[in-house]
């Protein structure tokens, strides 16, 4: 894993010149954050040594970086499913390769559906804390203490710091958010209702198919992590409906400016 790394790495080296600051993964519905980005490069994950392929609808597949006001980042464009049949150890491949770039922020945002009666279609909901409930471990084997220690300190996945400049930004900005607990399951199917109620009564806010993986091995290697969601279908009693994929990307496109704005501010001025 280290080797293929750091040939990534070097790869993408000589191409961009400049360090990232941050990393930004873009879930379901949200590669309009691209259009946020003054973009220096955008390379397909096709002609980067040892990245897997995206495969998912609406997921592009390519790497980008540009400058977000002053500020270099570099975005995956499409991030990597369990449910697409990767390893755990492809899933999180990209985030190796940005902390290894010299990236010590991340950022990652989702679609997710909400458990928490407060919520409602289109809400955005920043990570405070995360439940991860996939049946494989990203850090399960061999450690190499190069990436980061065995036993990883999870008592601040997402950026407390981070999280309080996002709510003065959003308070400034008139965005309504959310804050919440995101459970994270293995997916491809929706949850049934008896799965939701059983999120809600794990202590979570909402639940979607990503994310836990990635901040994961963010923490393994020390980063900051920053985790935004659109809550893009409500799993309750009175409202699970015959949630689609193409309802779930309709419901992000129409959150994303709100989303675009945070992400963006926060970049700039945290
Ligand atoms: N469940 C799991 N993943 C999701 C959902 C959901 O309801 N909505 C968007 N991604």
């Amino acid at each position: 894993m280290w080797n293929k790394v750091q040939e990534t790495v070097n790869y993408l080296k000589n191409i961009v010149s400049e360090t990232p600051k941050y990393g930004i993964i873009l879930g379901s519905g949200l590669g309009d954050l691209v259009n946020e980005v003054n973009i220096t490069h955008t390379i397909p994950y096709t002609a980067i040594p040892n990245f897997p392929v995206s495969t998912v609808k609406g997921h592009q597949g390519a790497l980008v970086f540009g400058h977000i006001g002053d500020v270099f980042i570099m975005m995956l464009q499409g991030r990597f499913h369990y449910y697409e049949g990767y390893s755990m150890q492809e899933v999180t491949f990209p985030v190796r390769v940005m902390k290894q770039l010299g990236i010590n922020k991340m950022v990652v945002s989702n679609a997710s559906g909400g458990v928490n009666p407060d919520f409602v279609v289109g809400d955005v909901m920043l990570l405070k804390d995360h439940i991860n409930q996939f049946p494989e471990h990203p850090l399960r084997g061999h450690n190499d203490e190069r990436f980061g220690p065995r036993f990883v300190n999870m008592s601040e996945p997402y950026d407390k710091k981070m999280i309080a400049k996002a709510k003065v930004i959003a308070n400034t900005s008139g965005i309504d958010i959310k804050e919440g607990i995101y459970l994270g399951l293995q997916g491809p199917t929706f949850e049934t209702l008896a799965e939701y109620v059983m999120v809600k009564k794990l202590g979570a806010d909402a639940v979607g198919m990503s994310t836990v993986p990635e901040v994961i091995v963010a923490k393994h290697m020390d980063m900051q992590c920053f985790g935004i969601s659109i809550i893009t279908d409500i799993g309750s009693e009175d409202e699970i409906g015959e949630i689609n994929h193409q309802e779930v990307l309709e419901a992000a496109n129409a959150a994303t400016p709100k989303v675009s704005k945070l992400v963006s501010e926060l970049i700039k001025q945290f």
